[in-house]
């Protein structure tokens, strides 16, 4: 077994160990109390997922609405008590519109999850990271170019002590990161272009008796440009992420078309996006993406064209580089490409199967052991990119990164959030 070999089966069986290190003067692999903001369908998943695969105990929840805050107390109490844990001590449940700063004031919690909708992902890195914790923040890193500011402000101020992770869990896919490995390192030869799509299935209407337009709006984020960036800033940009961290580069400029077509009920965000990236060295990124009904149809993946050959990246289906190269991942012919199931709590099947998993680790290593992380930069850079192309589409014309950066569009809440108090 040569050394790729073992690092491959390594991650994949679970082969990482944590080198015995303290945690804010903790003893060697003792708990990292984790605070999970955002009790939602990904918030529960991860925090779930960090409690069976890493020494992170869930101490604290947070989050806007009481009902998913419980929720969140039952599911946990179960998952540590399956675990041999203590319950979450109720001085630790903080809800309503200032449960992030509370949380974040907590002595008792080291790192903060955050899982709350993408309009709040800035403000709640921020004071996660203000207070000394560690954050785990998911994607995208900002909604507009405002807020991307304030993202890289804010990664200026992670002290050497703290670890800051984005939610890019799919480059931490054994298969993927495999792939990608080979592609940094030549073995497509000289790139010429990039196709690439992400086809879901809509998301579902949440509805409670008796809420106000303003609640449904939140629980239905998914469907509201302002809080969700719409579905190229929120969902699209996992396989564009994937396409800047192979090719090394962000787009310089986009064009892109559209629209709302088949969707009918509340909310702005389209339905469908047909980009057209531009990145250095004339390489086009052919991207379109999809998100309504539920057909079956769920596809995402990417296929990389170069000088050598062509390496194809799907969510289901084999990874693999075929040409000069050619090489398989062992696993990947399990299934064929697109016939993957969409999971919309992120925790996919098939080659995404170990990401979550690999990359909490991968994370918690950072914290224990170090080298500490700082992901902030990389995840704006990814952010701003599936913004550009959102408004490309949006003004139906081209748009240079540079006009992005200079006059990219701006959303407010247009909401009072002390309703929620
Ligand atoms: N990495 C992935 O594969 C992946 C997959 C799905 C979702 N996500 C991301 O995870 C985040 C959560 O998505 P979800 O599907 O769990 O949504 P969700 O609606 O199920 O959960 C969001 C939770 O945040 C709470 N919340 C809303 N506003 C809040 C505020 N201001 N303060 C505190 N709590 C607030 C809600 O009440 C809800 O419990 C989003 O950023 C989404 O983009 C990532």
């Amino acid at each position: 077994m040569n050394r790729r070999d073992f690092i491959q089966a390594g991650t994949a069986s679970g082969l990482l160990l944590l080198k015995p290190k303290t945690v804010f003067g903790s003893e060697a692999n003792s708990a990292v109390r984790l605070g999970l903001l955002g009790c939602g369908n990904r918030g529960t998943a991860v925090a779930t997922s960090f409690s069976k695969s890493t020494t992170a105990q869930v101490v604290a929840l947070a989050d806007i609405f009481s009902d998913k805050l419980a929720a969140g107390k039952a599911h946990f109490d179960e998952v540590n008590s399956a675990l041999g844990r203590a319950p979450i001590d109720n001085k630790l449940l903080f809800h309503g519109p200032h449960a992030f700063e509370q949380l974040a004031a907590s002595p008792d919690v080291d790192l903060i999850q955050i899982s709350t909708p993408p309009f709040f992902h800035v403000q709640h890195l921020g004071a996660a990271v203000a207070a000394g914790k560690h954050v785990y923040c998911e994607k995208p890193t900002g909604i507009d170019v405002a807020q991307t500011r304030q993202a890289l402000e804010i990664a200026k101020s992670v002290k050497p002590s703290q670890s800051v992770d984005v939610g890019f869990q799919c480059r931490s896919a054994p298969p993927i990161a495999a792939v990608a490995a080979r592609i940094q390192s030549g073995a497509l030869g000289k790139i010429a272009a990039i196709s690439a799509n992400y086809n879901a299935p809509a998301s579902t209407e949440k509805t409670r008796a008796g809420e106000s337009a303003d609640e449904y709006r939140l629980r239905n984020w998914l469907w509201d440009r302002a809080l969700s960036g719409d579905i190229l800033v929120e969902q699209n940009i996992h396989i564009i992420d994937l396409c800047n961290w192979m090719l090394g580069a962000h787009p310089i400029k986009a064009s892109a078309t559209g629209g709302r077509n088949i969707l009918t009920h509340a909310g702005d965000c389209w339905d469908n996006y047909q980009v057209d990236f531009t990145y250095p060295n004339g390489v086009h990124l052919s991207f379109s993406s999809t998100q309504f009904g539920d057909y079956g149809g769920f596809d995402a993946g990417l296929k990389i064209f170069g000088s050598l050959g062509m390496a194809t990246v799907p969510y289901s289906g084999p990874v693999q580089i075929v040409g000069s190269n050619a090489w398989a991942w062992r696993d990947s012919t399990k299934t064929a490409a697109g016939s993957g199931t969409f999971a919309a709590n992120g925790a996919f099947s098939d080659n995404l199967e170990f990401a979550d998993r690999d990359k909490e680790r991968s994370f918690i290593e950072s914290i224990v052991s170090g080298p500490k992380h700082n992901q902030i930069a990389s995840g704006v850079e990814t952010a701003l990119s599936c913004m550009l192309g959102r408004m490309a589409g949006l003004t139906g014309r081209e748009v240079t990164w540079e006009e992005l950066l200079a006059h990219g569009e701006s959303y407010s809440l247009g909401m009072n959030l002390e309703q929620f108090a």
